[in-house]
């Protein structure tokens, strides 16, 4: 009598999980990144690094010499291929874009169509404020007014994101925020990438 052979188990394609987090200079994108990565074992990209380390320059360098428009294109190139790279490798990862990422023509649906949950660190603009006099290297940050002008400019474009933190407090109690809302499950869901190009 043959032996009846059970199909192998089907287990399905390992898909990535990718989880962005925009915000305003200041709102912890960075810091809160790197620590929600840690505690999930994945890894963490900080976008304005890849973009450095792609034109050799530090960011202050890449306005001063090549202008916001080319960071612009810049930042975008790197975007996509950060993402690429995260598929390829089947990595898991949390993306910190940079404040001016997610405020980029077509950038929301480009995250949106590929299915890329994003998390928009928000705190009040007091707190970017304070945080931001006392840093250095970012050329966007100017003074008060034109700090306040901007943030109120980008808005509409923050307010897409899939979920919206409040940052002001502790790091720690961010990420745990995060996880307790169960963004991080919902980072599971069916991403996938799209070829189209968010516009610079
Ligand atoms: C920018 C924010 C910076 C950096 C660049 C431009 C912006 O990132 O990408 O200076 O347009 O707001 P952080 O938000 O990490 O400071």
């Amino acid at each position: 009598m043959a032996i009846a052979q059970s199909p192998p188990a089907r287990t399905p394609p390992f898909r990535p999980q990718i989880l962005c987090l925009a915000g305003f200079m200041g709102s912890g994108k960075t810091t809160i990144g790197a620590l929600l990565a840690r505690q999930l074992a994945w890894r963490f990209v900080d976008l304005d690094d890849r973009i450095e380390e792609a034109a050799g320059l530090r960011i202050p360098e890449i306005f001063e010499r090549l202008g916001e428009a080319a960071f612009r294109q810049m930042e975008a190139d790197q975007l996509r291929s950060a993402l690429g790279r995260a598929f390829e490798l089947k990595e898991s990862i949390v993306l910190a874009l940079g404040g001016g990422t997610y405020a980029q023509a077509g950038a929301p649906e480009f995250l949106r169509t590929s299915g890329i949950p994003v998390v928009w660190l928000n705190p009040s603009i007091e707190v970017l404020l304070s945080r931001c006099m006392t840093m250095t290297g970012r050329p966007l940050f100017r003074d008060e007014s034109s700090f306040r002008a901007l943030y109120a400019q980008r808005l509409p474009s923050y307010q897409q994101a899939d979920h919206r933190v409040d940052s002001s407090g502790e790091p720690a109690r961010v990420v745990a925020e995060i996880v307790r809302r169960g963004i991080i499950s919902a980072a599971a869901g069916d991403a996938h990438l799209v070829v189209e190009e968010p516009k610079p």
